[in-house]
């Protein structure tokens, strides 16, 4: 019988999945990534080199391992080869990858696109990659967009093309921007299919194959919950469902194989682009939590936003994506600090609520309510069991536990895949 683990983001992205996905994608006979795009950025640190990941799944490293980009992506293709030649230049020249031909493609018009949107907001900024991710999903919801499969039937992605171009230059003509000529986007597709084309197949068949077998598959999510489309902090966030309740659609699965959710977590919390992010820190703590957790986008290089851990959002979260353990991730950035915050309840207009409201003109009104525990000075880095963690960073653990009802089954305690603690039994065993 399989074995499934699914691996979520629970804040507001780069919470570590990278590291997380990669410890399990070591032991997974197949990783699939079932939402987003390129707009994702995981570094993976192992043998001293440091990997960058933006859309292929992470069990890429291991050559066993099958990866499966799903039918819930949106795949840029030039992306794709851009990573894939990266890795070649880095050594990894073995390894086996195959994308959905129901993927919807993100086409060079709509990063153009989506800088376009983003400076008709004025000052209302989403702050988004710009990888084209949002404008993607639209067409893909209006039904005009490519799909990787179309690749493999030359004529039918001719007929494509031709409709979603007729529309799109429309569009960019518009917005004062450069239009596309039909031949020079075929030929270079027609180009990238000669490359790609043995790769795209129908992947739900090739997961549910492996379900069915005696394997450990690994779902990966990009992203984390608060910046899913439907639960989010809407409008300041991406366009797909980070959560665990898009594995099945994204990946072409039934919902009854879901039973192993790890929810990622930083020990604190981090947020790239605009957004209400309440336990957010503008202090000297803030500053110096960055500089230990190197808290930079991998994508866009922007800092990062900090702010202390919040338990509202956690419970909000494991709630909607049936977290059964928590990942804590970089724990170890907090040592040194004489005193450590957790917000376990906000307070919104004078009323104290324990799960986040829909709109962010709210959510920019609450102000958080914070426990403060004493902090913990020794350098955890090389601690490789629980127990050997200084009692006030098992205090904090504690508290984390106790204020989602969720155990933590995996600490960070460094970027390299040997600093992790495994707490849980179940997890030991994937
Ligand atoms: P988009 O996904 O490029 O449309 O960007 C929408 C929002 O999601 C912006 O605030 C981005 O900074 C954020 N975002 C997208 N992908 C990631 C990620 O992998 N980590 C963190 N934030 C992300």
């Amino acid at each position: 019988m399989s074995e499934r683990l699914v691996v979520i983001g629970s804040q507001w992205g780069d919470e570590g999945k990278g590291k997380v996905t990669d410890y399990f994608a070591c032991r997974a006979d197949m990783v699939v990534r079932y939402q987003g795009g390129n707009n994702a950025g995981h570094s993976v640190m192992f043998n001293g080199h440091k990997y960058s990941l933006q859309s292929i799944p992470s069990g890429i490293f291991n050559p066993a391992t099958v990866n499966v980009m799903g039918n819930g992506m949106v795949v840029n293709p030039e992306s794709v080869l851009v990573e894939l030649q990266k890795l070649h230049d880095q050594g990894i020249t073995d390894y086996q990858l195959y994308i959905s031909d129901r993927a919807a493609m993100v086409m060079p018009w709509h990063s153009a696109l989506d800088g376009a949107y983003e400076a008709l907001k004025g000052g209302k900024l989403i702050g988004t990659t710009k990888k084209g991710i949002g404008p993607a999903y639209s067409d893909k919801y209006s039904r005009i967009g490519l799909r990787m499969g179309d690749l493999l039937e030359p004529e039918y992605f001719a007929e494509r093309l031709q409709g979603a171009l007729e529309q799109k230059n429309m569009e960019l003509k518009m917005l004062g921007l450069p239009t596309y000529d039909f031949h020079e986007v075929y030929d270079r597709y027609m180009e990238i299919a000669k490359i790609l084309g043995p790769r795209i197949v129908d992947t739900s068949d090739l997961i549910n194959k492996a379900l069915r077998g005696d394997k450990k598959i690994l779902f990966e999510g990009a992203q984390g919950m608060m910046l899913c489309i439907d639960h989010g902090t809407y409008p300041f966030v991406t366009s797909s469902t980070p959560s665990s309740a898009s594995v099945p659609v994204g990946a072409g699965i039934s919902p009854k194989w879901i039973d192993n959710v790890l929810g990622v977590a930083k020990a604190y919390c981090t947020r790239v682009g605009e957004g209400p992010f309440p336990t957010e820190l503008h202090d000297e703590i803030a500053h110096e939590i960055r500089e230990r957790g190197h808290e930079y986008g991998t994508v866009t290089g922007r800092p990062r936003r900090v702010g202390w851990f919040d338990a509202v959002v956690a419970r909000y979260t494991s709630r909607l994506a049936g977290i059964d353990n928590w990942a804590l991730m970089l724990f170890d950035v907090l040592s040194g600090l004489d005193k450590v915050k957790i917000c376990t309840h906000y307070e919104l207009d004078g009323k104290i609520i324990d799960t986040p409201p829909s709109t962010i003109s709210k959510l920019a009104r609450c102000k958080p309510v914070f426990i403060e525990m004493e902090g913990w000075k020794d350098d955890i880095t090389g601690i490789r069991s629980y127990d050997e963690l200084p009692e006030a960073a098992k205090a904090y653990v504690k508290k984390i536990e106790e204020l989602t009802e969720v155990p933590v089954g995996v600490i960070s305690v460094g970027p390299d895949r040997t600093q992790t603690i495994i707490v849980s039994e179940k997890l030991k065993n994937f």
